[in-house]
């Protein structure tokens, strides 16, 4: 079979540091073993344009593996008019909207991702972005790099994370650790939206509070912590007239998808105050472009711009779990066995989790 791989160019560093699997250079550690049982594997960095090596190796493509940190974007267009022999698109990681899953149906192409992979890992990074906007530490540290000590300029929009609510926009994996990892701040409520509500045992365990009306959701957290994957419901989703619900003075982490809040949006209700801050590593075009707003976007006071490329799901220990997990979904297919149920996406024609929107 023809297995083609998009990955990200991993240079020095993945030459360096072996335990970069999931780069253009070490090739998710499959190289060996796929060319062992006779397949042809292909990795490009390449891929965007007709020109790309992607779009040219996939009219021949029997199996793509793509990252969400790199995505080679599968679109409705390409599944239907180039994607002639494909039965099979592996994510190495979750989320696998860069994947038309709707024209992946119509071919009955099967999608699978690696779930659970890199939960804890993205769940730890959004730790971390509350805390690094809530506490205002970005602007302290770049006050000291640049050789300057006014502890009022910082202070003045310093908080502690203790008595405020913190509220997570889907709440299946990656939504219930996060707040898991938040029941020891003493927080004064820790709330989800979504339409799949927790197992009563799991809401009890984390002391968290379903609210089912979105905007009521939004007015009473301090933070917002997005946790839901991108799909036609999710698109978009976070605009002007959304973020009028949004509490004066939150904080927004995002480490779901950058296409699920609307880039100008953002940008402007940070620049005029109406929310204090935003995180994430998820941008709505990956690599970001040089000029993309998220990259330089403050609040009045200079700050609450906690933005960093696609990294939180790519910890060494992640890319070792999803570099693993594909290996398992290639050996399944091969084999002709069962995938594991958690890890298709769609198959068969029809959609196999609930968490990509609710359908009939
Ligand atoms: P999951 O499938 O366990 O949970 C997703 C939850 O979102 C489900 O409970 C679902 O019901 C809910 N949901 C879906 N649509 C919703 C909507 N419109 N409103 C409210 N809730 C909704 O997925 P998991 O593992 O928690 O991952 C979530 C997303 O995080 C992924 O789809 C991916 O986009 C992103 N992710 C980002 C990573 C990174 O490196 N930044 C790494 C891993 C995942």
């Amino acid at each position: 079979m023809k297995i083609l791989a998009v990955l990200y160019k991993g240079g020095k560093a993945a030459v360096e540091e072996p335990r970069l699997l999931g780069t253009l250079e070490n090739r998710l550690g499959l190289s060996d073993w796929l060319q062992s049982l006779g397949h042809e594997f292909i990795v490009t960095d390449d891929k965007e344009g007709p020109e790309s090596v992607f779009q040219k190796e996939l009219p021949d493509t029997d199996i793509l593996i793509t990252t969400p940190f790199h995505p080679g974007y599968l679109t409705g267009d390409l599944i239907r008019n180039k994607a002639h022999k494909l039965k099979l698109a592996v994510t190495a990681g979750v989320g696998s909207d860069h994947v038309d899953l709707n024209a992946a149906n119509e071919k009955k192409i099967i999608v699978a991702e690696v779930t659970g992979s890199n939960v804890v890992s993205v769940a730890e990074h959004v730790v971390m972005d509350i805390l690094a906007l809530v506490r205002n530490l970005i602007p302290a540290h770049e006050m000291i790099e640049r050789g300057d000590w006014v502890v009022a300029d910082i202070a003045r929009n310093a908080f502690d994370l203790e008595g405020k609510v913190v509220g997570t926009l889907g709440c299946g994996r990656i939504g219930f650790r996060v707040l898991k990892r938040l029941t020891g701040f003493d927080c004064k409520e820790l709330l989800y939206y979504d339409y799949a509500p927790l197992p009563a045992a799991a809401e009890k365990e984390i002391g968290a509070r379903r609210v089912e009306d979105l905007h009521e959701f939004l007015g009473q957290c301090d933070i917002i912590t997005i946790n839901a994957p991108l799909h036609e419901g999710t698109r978009g989703l976070v605009n002007k007239e959304l973020l009028q619900h949004v509490k004066k003075g939150a904080w927004i982490v995002n480490t779901a998808r950058g296409a699920i809040c609307d880039r100008i949006a953002i940008k402007e209700a940070l620049e005029s105050g109406h929310i204090n801050g935003y995180a994430g590593d998820v941008w709505d075009v990956q690599p970001a472009p040089k000029d993309h707003p998220w990259r330089t976007m403050k609040n009045p006071l200079g700050g609450g711009n906690g933005m960093t490329p696609h990294y939180s799901g790519t910890t060494l220990d992640a890319q070792k779990r999803y570099a693993d997990g594909t290996r398992d979904i290639l050996e399944r297919f091969f084999k002709g066995e069962d995938q594991i149920p958690a890890n298709v996406i769609v198959a068969d024609g029809g959609y196999a989790t609930k968490a990509y929107g609710q359908r009939k």
